[in-house]
């Protein structure tokens, strides 16, 4: 047989579960509670669940056991595991990582912030008569322009400290003491919560109407190709692909896994775990509705708003317990947003640890320091407008395009049936050659090269939101040019062990 390499001191999950629901944490975030249910509503209600559901079988899953797989044959976080196949690959890994690391993971620190001060005004409900007004003139205290950045908004700024001491508290602890434990207490707790939620919800008044928007479909918007975008880089975003987070969470599995089985288990839970937070959500803007005898669109907010305006404003009008019924909710985007966030601090500590070999605790600390000092541009005044053009431009552009490269290395120039060989001889539940073979080489790159030129198309005839031409350009659009160039540098730099040798040195 074979001779399998596998490094023995790496860190390993203590057990399966604890595998699995660091993966499941991961996945289920704010993209779940707090981004799914606007981009739901805003492409056309419950039309958007085809394109999502296409989107989550036609790639979602395929790339969940690409990367868990090449994570787990590699031992080695996104750089080395690109590196492992060749060096020439390795700025693929590095550059997913530079981008989320010092893109992603810092606003949505910034929108965790807003939830842990969300959590504290439920004790009295702070919001008001007028939420919105809270909202965007209280607690962000918005300013005319990306450029006009006004002041720093403390309350945000506080939180998103406490937000960086447990993202570092829990990842400074260590693969089996801080995720792996963490996780174990997030995941039941979150989801005992969200269904109290439902539950809850579903009982109210209005309810029933509120779950018919939700679930009504409006075929036409699928002939809006941003309605096809919006579902399929959702689909990454939740499942956290193209991060480098399920490949380096992949690398800390035992040599027996059940890498197929798990990819389906994680990816499909995610995605009902959304469904079901949108039973929640619109359950509670129907309750809203039937209270003010107002009409849906009047009262649901499209934007990254609604979990901000319309929820507390439906919180506001419950008959009883609204003050619990905040803390649960505000207390579940915490939950979640944290569980991802470590995430992406782990899939870039466990790449600078490969490639330099610092220690875990130094490089966590420098790493959460960092984030928050870069976390800082999203708490002033101007913060929300940033945080529209950077997840704009880094989820449907940055991660869309770090999964079509890693279809084309891992599908042609690696070969997806070497990948297959080796999930298969490990895990009971074997990969179809013509499912995953041609999903991996063909119909994955060819949906997302499609989706990526028509967006693009899109972009070019009229550019995003009502920003600046500098704001867009230099800032949102660049910043994946910038990280890429980063990613070369860092790349180019020697190995401590040459990743090859990593692995046969680590046996
Ligand atoms: N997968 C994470 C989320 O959905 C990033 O929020």
């Amino acid at each position: 047989m074979k001779k399998d390499v596998f490094i023995h001191h790496r860190p390993q999950w203590k057990t399966h579960i604890g595998f699995v629901l660091a993966a499941v944490g991961s996945a289920i975030g704010l993209g779940n509670i707090w981004r799914f249910p606007y981009l739901c509503y805003k492409n056309g209600g419950g039309a958007f669940l085809i394109p999502y559901f296409i989107a989550l079988f036609v790639v979602g899953i395929p790339l969940m056991i690409l990367e868990i797989g090449l994570g787990h044959k590699m031992r080695g976080s996104a750089p080395a595991s690109f590196a492992s196949i060749s060096k020439k690959w390795e700025w693929l890994g590095w550059w997913q990582v530079i981008f989320v690391m010092f893109g992603i993971v810092l606003y949505y620190s910034v929108v965790i912030s807003w939830c842990f001060n969300f959590f504290f005004y439920s004790f009295n409900l702070s919001w008001g008569a007028d939420p919105n007004a809270f909202f965007f003139q209280k607690f962000l205290v918005v300013s005319k322009g990306p450029f006009d950045l006004g002041d720093l908004r403390t309350p945000i700024l506080f939180c998103l400290l406490l937000v960086w001491l447990c993202n570092w508290v829990i990842v400074f602890s260590g693969v089996q003491k801080g995720l792996e434990r963490a996780n174990k207490i997030f995941m039941p707790l979150l989801i005992l919560l969200t269904l109290i939620i439902v539950v809850w919800s579903i009982k109210l008044p209005g309810a029933r109407e509120g779950i018919a928007v939700y679930l009504k479909p409006d075929f036409s918007r699928l002939k809006d190709i941003k309605v096809w975008m919006d579902a399929f880089s959702q689909i990454f975003f939740t499942l956290s692909l193209g991060f480098g987070i399920m490949i380096a969470y992949a690398s800390y599995l035992p040599k027996r896994s059940e890498i197929v089985r798990d990819s389906f288990i994680i990816s499909i839970f995610n995605c009902l775990f959304s469904l079901l937070a949108g039973f929640g959500v619109f359950s509670i803007l129907g309750y809203m509705v039937h209270s003010t005898s107002k009409g849906f669109s009047e009262v649901v907010d499209q934007s990254i708003g609604l979990a901000f305006v319309a929820y507390p404003k439906a919180i506001s009008m419950l008959p009883a317990f609204q003050r619990g019924f905040g803390l649960i909710f505000f207390g579940i985007l915490v939950i979640a947003g944290l569980s991802s966030a470590i995430s992406i601090l782990e899939a870039f500590t466990s790449a600078i640890i490969d490639k330099f070999h610092y220690s875990r605790k130094l490089v966590v600390s420098v790493l959460s320091v960092a984030g928050f000092l870069g976390g800082i541009i999203f708490t002033t005044q101007a913060g929300i407008y940033w945080l529209d053009i950077v997840d704009h431009f880094l989820t449907q552009y940055g991660l869309v395009l770090a999964a079509i490269f890693e279809c084309v290395i891992l599908g042609w120039f690696y070969k997806a049936a070497k990948l297959r060989e080796h999930i298969n001889h490990y895990s009971r539940w074997n990969l179809n050659k013509w499912w995953w073979d041609s999903s991996v080489k063909v119909i994955t790159p060819v949906v997302l090269i499609s989706l990526l030129a028509s967006s693009l198309i899109e972009e070019f005839s009229k550019p995003y939101g009502d920003y600046p031409w500098l704001a867009i350009v230099v800032i949102g659009r660049d910043w994946l040019i910038y990280t890429l160039f980063f990613a070369v540098i860092v790349a180019s730099h020697a190995w401590k062990i040459e990743p090859k040798n990593r692995m046969l040195s680590l046996e």
